[in-house]
């Protein structure tokens, strides 16, 4: 049954990547209040590896995560007894990872005698722009990190349409590995911003796959082999770093920017005509990208919504408001609630779309569907 008019407390967990997170949550009236959010990254440990080590991540996952939701509770001022629910990611993500928080939600649920809800990590991400603002559903997504790229209709809660996704490399797996080409380090998103700041953006021509093709989905791989290429054949030296990472990042650019048009010209938002384009995921800090799709926002005559960049990237707020929308919406059966669920390293938020058309990939996380 709906728990629409009830307050509910979450506590949230996520350990799908390289963030350990966890935060408590207030759902009331469907307003959400953040209580406590505590994100451990572990940069420092993948660094060295210039991209995320599974195994690693999972070690540290298991280290930190009692730790994390100890700090998330004790900031938060509650005790378990006071939770309504415990939601943790169950994937898609590094299997390792999940699991820990999964086993770590799954026995704070059993021994408080509270349900456990299984979230997936992708609806989090097509949630997180309803933890600040006012974002009524529905609205058109695209979400943007080192795992994802793909562009979403939210139409409600567990109502999602795929119109388009990457067929191979996510974006921010581009910016990472154009940075390791260059020599800049892990991660490289923030790397490749600032010196494309001071570059070019014509000094290299760089291609700009499936841009003129119709549809939504997108390409990076050969923009990834093309700047690779070019690093090789040039006489690089500081302002040509600067010129390839400007023409890079203005490639993904125009990518991004050519593809959200069309998607808000078939996105039809129905009821008052209002059209809400959200932008989440760890590219979404990019400035230059961020600049490009307000304009098309405003050119479509639609708002851009960007959540701040704490919720843009990994996070266990985004974990914590899914599993609260679901137990208000009467979405989790049973006391125990999803104990019996598995941890699931791909899970594609529209299946319908997945089957019918997988996207095979190779990065980070797999299918990026
Ligand atoms: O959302 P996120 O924290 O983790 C995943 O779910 O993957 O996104 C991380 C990705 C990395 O690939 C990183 O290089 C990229 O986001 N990123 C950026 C910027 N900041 C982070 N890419 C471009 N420009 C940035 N400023
Ligand atoms: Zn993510």
């Amino acid at each position: 049954m709906p728990l629409m008019s009830q307050t509910l407390t979450l506590l949230g967990i996520e350990t799908s990547c390289d963030e350990t997170a966890a935060a408590v949550l207030r759902l009331q009236d469907g307003r959400a209040e953040l209580v406590s959010d505590v994100i451990r990254t572990q940069l420092d440990e993948h660094a060295p590896y210039l991209g995320v080590v599974p195994e690693i991540a999972a070690r540290a996952h298991a280290e930190l995560a009692d730790l994390t939701v100890k700090a998330a509770m004790h900031e938060a001022g509650i005790s378990y007894s006071e939770l309504d629910g415990v939601a943790a990611t169950a994937g898609p993500g590094l299997i390792g990872g999940v699991l820990v928080g999964m086993m770590t939600g799954k026995a704070i649920a059993q021994a408080a005698g509270k349900p456990f809800i299984a979230v997936n990590h992708l609806e989090g991400h097509a949630l997180s722009p309803r933890l600040g603002n006012d974002c009524p559903f529905p609205y058109l997504l695209l979400l943007v990190s080192g795992g994802h790229c793909q562009f979403l209709e939210v139409r409600g809660l567990g109502d999602y349409r795929r119109l388009g996704s990457t067929i191979d490399d996510a974006v921010g797996e581009a910016f990472d590995k154009t940075a390791k080409t260059l020599g800049l380090g892990f991660p490289g998103g923030p790397a490749v911003e600032r010196l494309a700041e001071g570059g070019n953006p014509d000094a290299f021509a760089l291609p700009r796959p499936l841009l003129n093709r119709p549809g939504l989905d997108m390409s990076f791989a050969g923009l990834k082999t093309a700047v690779a290429r070019a690093a090789a054949e040039d006489t690089m030296n500081d302002d040509r770093m600067k010129d390839l990472c400007a023409s890079f990042q203005t490639a993904v650019t125009d990518i991004l920017a050519t593809k959200a048009a069309l998607a808000l010209e078939a996105f039809d938002p129905g009821g008052d005509g209002a059209k809400r384009f959200v932008v989440a995921g760890g590219v979404a800090a990019n400035k230059a990208i961020r600049a490009a799709l307000d304009e098309v926002a405003k050119s479509a005559g639609a708002r851009l919504i960007a959540p701040p960049l704490r919720h843009c990237t990994d996070n266990a707020a985004m974990i914590a408001l899914a599993g609260a929308e679901r137990l208000a919406a009467g979405l989790v059966e049973g006391e125990a609630g999803d104990l019996g669920t598995g941890a699931r390293p791909r899970w594609p938020l529209d299946e319908a779309a997945a089957k019918s058309a997988p996207v095979y990939g190779t990065g980070r996380r797999g299918a990026k569907a």
